[in-house]
């Protein structure tokens, strides 16, 4: 099946607040768990979550390693006003600092990372050599990499069953948005395409039937 490209920014107030009451809690607490069963040793300090949308994943992150500071980014208003809902009642909000940001815009953004994480974002992007060039230019030689993202199904119908299996009980808004973010991904071997001609040795992997894994280390 052909990649149907969505927008970028989830920018719409409506959007963002059912995005951010959604139940994501499975597949983002498997986000931190993958990452610590693929990086044991590692000690996050200096963290970017890239395309952070409400900022769930990254409160999980920020959890499963408290010495860790965050900067947490995406170029939706809406998106951060959820996200800094979530952080304050979380009292994280002194350690994840947000930033509004359209990548490939990187103005005022150290490059100082240690870690980049990025869950659900690639596919937003109609060029996703903008993350690779991204993860490139935010981090330190050494830096780990965790990318997480859904990945387009062969056909229509599988789309659609996808759907069925993951959002039966969804408001209609977050079914569509489920259908369309599913034909906008990327394949894995698309991605592995991408990796190749961004330069970066990174891994990929298939780790659910609808998530593709991109990890290592810099
Ligand atoms: C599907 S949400 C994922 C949010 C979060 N990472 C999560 O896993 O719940 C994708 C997010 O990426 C943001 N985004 C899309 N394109 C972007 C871009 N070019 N620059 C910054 N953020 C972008 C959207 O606004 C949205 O909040």
């Amino acid at each position: 099946m052909q990649r149907v490209p969505e927008p970028e920014l989830m920018d719409d107030a409506e959007q963002a607040r059912a995005y951010a009451e959604a139940d994501f809690a499975e597949p983002h607490q498997a986000f931190v768990t993958y990452f610590q069963e693929r990086f044991p040793r590692h000690r996050p300090q200096r963290v970017v979550d890239l395309g952070c949308g409400p900022c769930d994943v990254t409160v999980r992150f920020a959890r499963a390693y408290p010495d860790c500071q965050i900067l947490a980014l995406d170029g939706s208003e809406p998106m951060l006003a959820q996200a800094h809902a979530l952080l304050a009642g979380a009292q994280m909000l002194e350690r994840v600092t947000l930033v509004q940001r359209s990548l490939p815009d990187l103005s005022s953004v150290g490059h100082d990372r240690d870690t980049l994480i990025s869950n659900s974002l690639l596919h937003h992007l109609h060029d996703p050599l903008v993350l690779w060039r991204t993860v490139h230019a935010l981090a330190v030689s050494g830096a780990v990499v965790q990318v997480m993202d859904l990945m387009r199904p062969p056909s229509r119908s599988a789309v659609l069953h996808l759907v069925e299996a993951y959002a039966s009980d969804a408001p209609d808004v977050l079914r569509r948005d489920f259908a369309n973010s599913l034909s906008a991904a990327f394949t894995p071997t698309e991605i592995v395409a991408q990796l190749a001609e961004a330069g970066l040795a990174l891994r990929v992997e298939v780790v659910s039937d609808r998530h593709v894994l991109v990890s290592g280390q810099l």
